[in-house]
Parts: structure tokens; C-alpha cells; sequence
């Protein structure tokens, strides 16, 4: 079974990812960490993000990995090209660049591609922006989680602080988030939509045991 779960950044789509495959006894796996991925690997070797062959060649050719502990589904570390990305591409300079490198076709249609062979050994919680209408359209379960604008920096200034990694700074931060959702809206290729047959949620409001319990259910019906 494919769970789908698609939304803006800071939406909690992370925290109900893990919880829900957690409860469910699923795998994750988290796309944005691969187009994270591709723009810290740009960035390392001075390659135009505007460049879109290149950034292609560096999503075909460059090997994105995840290494996971026994009994958590989350991922314990990210690798591209056997090199440990995992703190490096949750910093300010990858939020602020990652929305340029994940709008080129050719790397979209590489990232998809390997979503879809890894998608395809299990039962998998996918978060992402275009999981429900272009990766997994054919998911048992797709929900678009939402929340407002402010809480979705109020909970990505927390996260940060609890990593230790990116910005704290609550006004940077909220700048970021509504900057991103215009740049993954307006975009050709896979805007940040959601699917018609998605389950809108939004969070503001509701604790995040509530949201894990309403997806689990909905993934029980469905199963
Ligand atoms: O989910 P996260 O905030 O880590 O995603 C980082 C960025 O990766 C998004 O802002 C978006 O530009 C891109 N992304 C995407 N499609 C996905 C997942 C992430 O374009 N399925």
C-alpha cells in the first residue's frame, strides 16, 4: 500500500509521516530530502541551478541513499554519492535553493523514477509535493495536509531549533516558506497541487496525534 501524503513546507508532513508509518508498521520515504539532495550536490561543485541538464545528469548519475535503524522507519541519515548529507541539507542555504533545482523536468523525471522502484518494494508512507497526482496517482491513501502560514513557521522554527540546524529566526523563516509554496506552486512541471481525490487536512488547531489517527484509520479503511 502506498500512503500519500502531500502539502506545503512546515505542514508536519515529516511528523505524520514517521508516526503514521510507525503505527502502521509501513517504510518512509521523504522526496523533499532527495531534491534537497541534488541542490546541496549542485551548490558542493559550483553548478548552476538554472542549469538543467546538468542538474539532470546529477539526478541520474548521482546515487541518493538512506540508511535506517532497526525498527524506525525514519531515515537515520541521507547520502548523495556516498557522501552523509543528512544535517547539510536541512540548512538555510538549501531551503533558500532547492525550489530552483526541483523545477527542472529532467531532474524531476530521474527523482520519480527512483521514487516509484522504491515505492514499489513495500508498503510505504510517501511524503512529497506531487506523490498523489504524478508518483504514486494509483496510492490507496492521499492526503494534502495544510496549516497556516504562521504555524507552519511557528513548528519549521521549532524543528530547527530541536536539530540544530537552519534558521531560527521566526520572521527569515516564515519569509522562506511562503517564498517556497510560490516558487513549488507556480512551477511547470508537477506544481504543488492537490490530487482530487486527496483528503484536504489542515492542521492549524489539531494536535498531531489527531492527524496520525485519522490517516491511520483511513489507511485501515482502505486496506
Ligand atoms: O519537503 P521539503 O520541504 O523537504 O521539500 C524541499 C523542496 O523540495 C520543496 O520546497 C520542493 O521544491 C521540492 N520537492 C518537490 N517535490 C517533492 C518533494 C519536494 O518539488 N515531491
Amino acid at each position: 500500500m502506498i500512503i500519500a501524503i502531500d502539502g506545503p513546507s512546515g505542514a508536519g508532513k515529516s511528523t505524520v509521516s514517521k508516526s503514521v508509518a510507525k503505527a502502521l508498521g509501513f517504510n518512509c520515504l521523504d522526496t523533499g530530502a532527495m531534491y534537497r539532495s541534488i541542490a546541496w550536490y549542485a551548490l558542493e561543485h559550483g553548478v548552476s541551478l538554472e542549469d538543467s541538464a546538468a542538474l539532470g545528469e546529477i539526478a541520474r548519475e548521482r546515487a541518493i541513499s538512506f540508511s535506517h535503524e532497526p525498527g524506525n522507519p525514519a531515515p537515520k541519515q541521507v547520502f548523495i554519492d556516498g557522501v552523509d548529507v543528512t544535517g547539510d541539507i536541512r540548512t538555510a542555504r538549501i531551503d533558500r535553493s532547492v525550489s530552483s533545482a526541483s523545477k527542472h523536468p529532467e531532474v524531476r523525471e530521474a527523482l520519480v523514477e527512483q521514487q516509484r522502484r522504491i515505492g514499489s518494494q513495500g508498503d510505504y508512507v510517501v511524503e512529497g509535493r506531487d506523490i498523489g497526482t504524478v508518483v504514486f496517482p494509483q496510492a490507496e491513501v492521499k492526503v494534502f495536509l495544510t496549516a497556516s502560514n504562521e504555524e507552519r513557521a511557528r513548528r519549521r522554527v521549532a524543528q530547527n531549533e530541536t536539530r540544530g540546524v537552519g534558521s531560527v529566526d521566526f520572521d527569515e523563516v516564515l519569509a522562506d516558506i511562503v517564498r517556497r509554496d510560490e516558487l513549488d506552486s507556480a512551477r511547470e512541471t508537477s506544481p504543488l497541487v492537490a490530487a482530487v481525490d486527496a483528503k484536504c487536512i489542515d492542521s492549524t488547531g489539531f494536535t498531531i496525534d489527531e492527524i496520525i489517527e485519522q490517516i491511520c484509520a483511513m489507511a485501515r479503511a482502505a486496506g
